[in-house]
């Protein structure tokens, strides 16, 4: 699917390169996110999965830094991906060796170029910076390797001498240059400019690495792509130093649904790469990032609710499907009839109109009060309204309990089901096991249920203490329901609490 009508927006006033190329850095300035640290096999784990959404090349690392970069990426490379690796390296031999140790034959090269890295950082002036630029770029052509030269801190380098150093080391056999917006100072016309005047003057294939810190990686990347640049490099969730890098699904996504480009990636993995990146390094999605966090295509205001039901695109860009998310339809107090109505007939529940007007006003009274409605809440609701109109279909009449010594205990029970007297007698490892296989027996011709969880309680001191039991039950068509109760005795606190579920259950199921 693409936007249609996007007047501003047309391929052929752009310079768009034949090839673009996703270089993802999640593994290397993803990881130099204050507080991350991955292990080699969380790397290789992430390696793998943006080998197989089809990054054209992952920088696994900085092998330099540390034993256990060269580690993983040795393992990485193990792996045989399609996606090139590469490593980071400063302008030493060290460094270049290191990549080579790690096995790697494509490195990513850097010297910070600017004023304040030159006279703050480096202490070092222009010709030294050059000077030891291109050794490093010949060091290591001669050892085999592809270079992408970066001139860190290149948005706010002269361009004089931006010019001066690309040039030096494309005569030393740089392979890409890359533009690092190191603290993120781009803006989209200034981007235009820029790269406008580097396509114009050099032939050498150039890439763009944009910070995040105004908020506009992404716009700034789509802008240099629109002028010609040849790479873009990107994190998964825009993760990276500060406040990151350019986001690898917002471009690839942009790219494709708003520009018409598609770059090939099998972009339905992106909310399950998200999710991988997001537990593995601890950093949580806001609900509002867009493609991958929680609201990315939720909807609870009647209107946009009404709008999508009728044809998802009347609020949506983009499908769910497109980025292996899925649409949430939120009930609060904007809900509206169509989605209610719509979230009623999700879970098999048919209420009448007085019951729906009834159900209706208390999810919008319970958002007034500044509540979220979860679709637990809205079938408890929804529920509690069914069974006050109607009949408890099954209840108990009797129990009694035998135990002896080495003997396994047995249960008598007696249900009322629908008007009719059910007996059975069933043995378990305890009382209330062997009470509840009672009841699964009786009930079986009526319903079929798995008890998913049962949680008991004391909620006063003493031998005489009340028990409280909460189970949740489930039955074969995926409904499943919550009941309570609380006794004196712990068996029939459970036998009333699984009754109360089950009969929840069953009140879903008749009234489809
Ligand atoms: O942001 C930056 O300048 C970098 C360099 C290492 C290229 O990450
Ligand atoms: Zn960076």
């Amino acid at each position: 699917m693409t936007l249609k009508n996007m007047e501003t927006l047309k391929k052929e006033d752009m310079n768009l390169a034949d090839k673009i190329y996703i270089f993802d850095t999640t593994l290397r300035d993803g990881e130099q996110t204050p507080g991350v640290a991955l292990t080699v096999d969380e790397k290789i784990q992430i390696a793998q999965k943006l080998n197989n959404l089809g990054v054209d090349k992952i920088e696994v690392g900085f092998p330099a830094s540390s034993p256990g970069e060269v580690n993983a990426a040795r393992k990485i490379k193990a792996r045989d991906l399609d996606s090139t690796l590469v490593g980071l390296a400063r302008c030493l031999v060290s460094d270049i060796d290191a990549v080579i140790d790690a096995d790697l034959d494509y490195v990513h090269s850097f010297i910070g170029t600017s004023p304040l890295h030159r006279d703050y950082k480096l202490k070092m002036s222009k010709d030294e910076i050059v000077q030891k630029a291109v050794n490093i770029v010949e060091y290591a052509k001669d050892h085999g390797l592809t270079v992408e030269f970066s001139a860190e801190d290149a948005t706010r380098t002269e361009r004089d001498f931006l010019f001066e150093i690309f040039n030096e080391v494309v005569g030393a056999g740089a392979d890409f240059l890359d533009i690092p917006d190191t603290v993120g100072v781009l803006t989209p016309i200034v981007t235009h400019e820029l790269i406008t005047d580097l396509k114009n003057n050099f032939k050498t294939p150039l890439s763009v690495h944009f910070h995040n810190d105004f908020g506009l990686a992404t716009a700034n990347t789509l802008t240099a792509i629109e002028c010609g640049a040849n790479q873009a490099h990107v994190t998964v969730n825009g993760v990276g130093e500060r406040t990151g890098n350019c986001s690898l699904e917002e471009l690839v996504m942009s790219l494709k649904v708003a520009y018409g480009i598609d770059l090939g990636l099998d972009t339905a993995r992106f909310y399950s790469l998200s999710t991988l990146v997001s537990r593995l390094t601890g950093i949580k999605m806001p609900i509002n990032k867009p493609i991958v966090g929680a609201n990315a295509f939720a909807h609870e205001s009647g209107i946009h609710v009404h709008g999508i039901l009728n044809n998802a695109s009347t609020y949506e860009p983009m499908s769910p499907e497109m980025v292996g998310h899925s649409r949430r339809i939120v009930l609060g107090k904007h809900t509206g009839v169509n989605a209610l109505k719509s979230k009623l007939k999700d879970y098999h529940i048919d209420l009448n109109e007085n019951q729906f007007r009834k159900v209706f006003d208390e999810i919008k009274s319970l958002g007034d009060s500044g509540k979220c409605v979860t679709d637990d809440d809205l079938i408890a609701i929804a529920i509690t309204e069914l069974s006050s109109a109607r009949e408890t279909p099954i209840v108990i009449k009797g129990l009694s309990i035998s135990m002896g010594a080495n003997v396994s205990p047995t249960a008598t029970v007696k249900l009322e089901i629908d008007g009719v007297e059910k007996e059975t007698a069933s043995t378990g490892v305890g009382p209330v096991d062997a009470a509840l296989n009672a009841v699964r027996e009786l009930i079986q011709d009526t319903l079929d249920i798995e008890l998913e969880e049962y949680n008991l309680e004391a909620i006063t001191g003493g031998t005489d203490a009340l028990a409280e039991v909460f189970v949740i039950s489930s039955d074969s068509n995926g409904n499943r329901s919550t009941g309570r109760s609380t006794n004196q005795d712990i068996v029939m606190a459970s036998i009333l609490a699984v009754l109360d579920s089950i009969n929840k259950l069953l009140l879903i199921k008749r009234s489809i």
